[in-house]
């Protein structure tokens, strides 16, 4: 931290102090025009910018300006390209410098716990090697561009679902090796300017805005992080507790909500005035961090380039887009007559709802671009973007044009509402209409090609009887670009998936443990996420982590490592050589996978320890290689409370995916700290052999080490200012709040539109939020005292002095409207 932050904060009068560590508006710190320091804006992010100004963009609610839209986190994370995610980095950061912005809201590294999370398409992957690396790149990238981000959500923030209030409970080692890695890499390796700290609770049912194991003990202490962290969008309930804990700054401007308990924590002593300089010394940091930036360059920086920008993003989606399946129907010759079908050929989706939506410079649909470029392509709607059920009429008009075609091409996907922030999916499967579509098609045209675009996994029924299937995810505005770009072979897809897609909601690991119940989420399934888990369980999948095919083939040979043992504090160099063995011009996703002993503590079968993306033309050959170190090989041991490299002989695989292993070769790793399984005298027979549907309460208390916590909330209980609406329904008076606002379902969807999903859900997500985040959020109109009584009218106690608490807060608030 500079000097003179820490001058600068010891300058402060108090009341200054207390408006530093909270926000101005949606997206501003507080000036310090007395210290001549100004303030700095933020904004969403992570794939696009969500500046908002004008009317209503202070509160968060006003229209951001036109900014190119790139593809989102599950893409650009199935590029398996540091190159990209740096380049976007700094795509990203040019733009934010020529829109004056100091933080960009990104990037969004939570790990994908269940398919069904509805942020899944801003988050990068199962795996927390890829997504550390990932989230790295991108990291050095923007700030690279002397713009911050704000790695985010930290931590174990899976699921959308009660996100504001649930407590995830998570064993040690999980979080240690699968949900803190991205955090912990970019911490280390790439100085993230802010974290920004979760909604849920985590250690001890303690928010995650006021854990100060969380925020002190590892972040700062263990990892070393020395920048600002900031609270997700009202996600502090004390703040108190939050600045002893270690959380910074509040986003957004609270108003006085805090105000008051503050100075009664500072005058009994309850709060140390020093931890209270440390927050505004750290606040301060950042602001000096971004006025350098601005100082160094002189000149304001050039606007940013929306049609360069559009280029790259079409590049970019170019890498993101996964080829499933191809029986030999891709690439599409251009002289063939093709039957584009489904309302995503013309109006393709290609971003997600809720905050990190942007409103998008200009959004290229396959159809256009094929009509542009002058192929031979008719249209069909079949079904439209927010279909669910099938229309026979548009059905039968699609089946006629795909049986007088060469080829069907459908373009199919989810509805933005089921990819969307503050509301998970229910199930997998696309909306029926489509799905019946495609079977239609199938028994007239033998040659039909699915375009998928969605943020996460889907079913796919029909997956068997299709010719090919390119999975899209959200590909940002140049969506339909890439898309004919791939189809007709002007490049080979080259991504490859970060995640697998399961058969059947019930295979998912944490298939009667997602979203959990009304007070905490249980990671029963621990370590097995992802491919750790259908590996290790020896399950079948749709398509596994890693899958990803091309227009040639890649031959892999002579997999070498530079030794056969290995000690911890080395390193060691595992060789393979790849060619492109057909005749088009490609990149390879070559991974690395180790594969632990199994006679130790339980480990997943196999683990991504390393992946490089290599260009080949045709014929060409090159050698990929990858780093291993002791972290590659070791699990973290709780009795050690650290990582253990435990001794044995390892696999190193050289592989092309997941299920695709090429080679094998073998190492001794030997460790003269000898340490027993953290496990012996435990009962954990379903961890050894990855049967996580078969965990019960006692096995998971003893992997926990605590007792669990009750995972549904007594009911009735007594409600305090964490209560959400939806609690609140236990009082006859939260029963009809939630019946008027219901009624308010048309008028929300008027207002908020596509932007935030349908309406309803939306309404519904907002009966999740916590009572003091909208008192928070009221801009003082409905403040601390009538959000006390609100609560104790729900609690049915005190009726007549709450109600008159109500009425004079009442008062307040109309004086403040007028001024006064
Ligand atoms: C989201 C964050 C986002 C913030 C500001 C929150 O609801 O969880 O990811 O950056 O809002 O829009």
């Amino acid at each position: 931290m500079r000097d003179e932050a820490k001058n600068l904060a010891g300058r402060l009068t108090l009341d200054e102090k207390l408006c530093l560590i909270k926000g101005v508006g949606a997206w501003r710190t507080y000036p310090l025009e007395r210290l001549g320091l100004p303030d700095i804006m933020v904004a969403d992010g992570p794939h696009g910018l969500r500046k908002q100004e004008g009317p209503g963009g202070a509160q968060g609610l006003g229209e951001s300006i036109q900014t190119v839209c790139f593809p989102t986190a599950s893409g650009t994370a199935a590029s398996f390209s540091r190159a990209l995610l740096r380049q976007l980095g700094e795509t990203l950061g040019g733009e934010c410098r020529a829109a004056q912005l100091s933080v960009l809201l990104g990037p969004a590294v939570n790990i994908k716990r269940s398919p069904l999370c509805g942020r899944n398409f801003e988050y990068f992957s199962e795996d927390p090697y890829l997504a550390a690396e990932m989230a790295v790149s991108y990291t050095q990238g923007v700030q690279g561009k002397g713009v911050g981000v704000s790695i985010k959500h930290f931590a174990a923030n899976n699921q959308e679902r009660r996100r504001m209030t649930t407590q995830s409970v998570v064993d040690e080692r999980a979080l240690r090796e699968i949900y803190f890695p991205a955090f912990e890499q970019t911490v280390k390796r790439a100085d993230p300017w802010t974290v920004m700290v979760a909604y849920n609770k985590l250690f001890d049912g303690i928010y995650c805005c006021e854990n100060t194991r969380l925020l002190t003990d590892i972040l700062r202490e263990e990892w070393g992080f020395d920048g600002v962290a900031v609270s997700d969008w009202g996600a502090v309930s004390d703040r108190v507790k939050g600045v002893a804990a270690g959380l910074d700054l509040e986003m957004p401007d609270s108003a006085d909500f805090h105000r008051q308990p503050l100075l009664e924590a500072l005058q009994s002593g309850e709060l140390a005035e020093s931890a209270l300089d440390e927050a505004c010394a750290r606040v301060i940091d950042l602001i000096l961090r971004a006025v350098e930036v601005e100082q160094a360059d002189g000149a304001p920086p050039p606007p940013a380039d929306n049609e360069l920008d559009h280029i790259l993003a079409r590049q970019y989606a170019r890498e993101t887009m996964v080829l499933l399946k191809n029986d030999g129907a891709l690439p599409l010759q251009k002289n063939l007559k093709a039957a584009f079908i489904g309302g995503f050929a013309k109006q393709p989706r290609f971003q997600g709802g809720g905050s990190s939506h942007v409103n998008a410079f200009r959004v290229a649909s396959a159809y256009e671009t094929a009509m542009d470029a002058g192929l031979p392509v008719e249209y069909a709607e079949g079904f439209g973007v927010r279909d669910y059920e099938y229309d026979p009429v548009k059905t039968k008009q699609a089946v006629a044009l795909a049986a007088h075609c060469d080829v069907a091409v459908i373009f199919a996907g989810l509805p933005e509402a089921m990819d969307s922030e503050g509301q998970d999916r229910k199930h997998l499967d696309l909306p029926p209409c489509q799905n019946t579509v495609i079977q239609a098609i199938v028994q007239v045209q033998p040659n039909t090609v699915v375009v998928l675009q969605n943020g996460a996994p889907v079913r796919m029924p029909w997956a068997g009887d299709v010719a090919a299937i390119l999975e899209s995810y959200l590909a940002g505005e140049a969506v339909g670009e890439a898309q004919i770009d791939l189809l007709y072979g002007d490049y080979s897809p080259c991504a490859k998936l970060a995640e697998t897609f399961p058969l059947r909601l019930q295979d998912t690991p944490c298939y009667g443990n997602f979203p959990g119940g009304t007070a905490t989420v249980e990671y029963r399934e621990s370590i097995y996420v992802g491919y750790r888990y259908y590996d290790k369980a020896q399950r079948d999948v749709l398509f596994p982590f890693g899958h990803g095919l091309s227009y040639t083939q890649f031959e892999y040979s002579n997999l070498r490592l530079a030794r056969k043992n290995f000690t911890p504090g080395e390193n060691l160099e595992a060789i393979v050589t790849i060619r492109n063995a057909g005749d088009v011009d490609a990149a390879e996703i070559v991974q690395f996978y180790v594969e632990p002993p199994q006679d130790g503590a339980f480990r997943p079968k196999m683990e991504l320890k390393g992946f490089d993306k290599v260009f080949l033309r045709a014929g060409e050959k090159r050698r990929v290689s990858c780093t291993l170190d002791a972290r590659s090989f070791s699990y973290w041991h709780t009795g050690l409370n650290d990582w253990y490299c435990a001794p044995g002989e390892y696999g190193v695989l050289a592989a092309a995916s997941s299920r695709d292993i090429r080679l094998r070769a073998e190492v001794t790793v030997h460790n003269e700290q000898w340490a027993d399984s953290p496990y012996v005298g435990l009962a954990l027979p379903s961890y050894e052999n990855a049967q996580v549907h078969a965990v019960g309460d006692a096995e998971f208390e003893a992997l926990l080490g605590f007792s669990l916590p009750p995972a549904d909330y007594a009911s009735p209980r007594r409600l305090n200012l964490d209560a959400t609406l939806t609690d609140a329904q236990q009082s006859p008076f939260g029963r009809v709040i939630l019946k008027i606002m219901r009624l308010a379902i048309p008028v929300m969807e008027k207002v908020l539109g596509e932007a935030f999903g349908d309406a309803a859900t939306q309404v519904e997500s907002a009966f999740e939020m916590p009572i003091r985040t909208i008192a928070e959020w009221s801009g003082g109109f409905f403040d601390r005292p009538m959000a006390e009584a609100l609560i104790s009218i729900f609690n049915q106690e005190d009726y007549l002095q709450s109600i008159c608490e109500m009425a004079k807060g009442l008062g307040r608030a109309v004086k403040k409207a007028m001024g006064k």
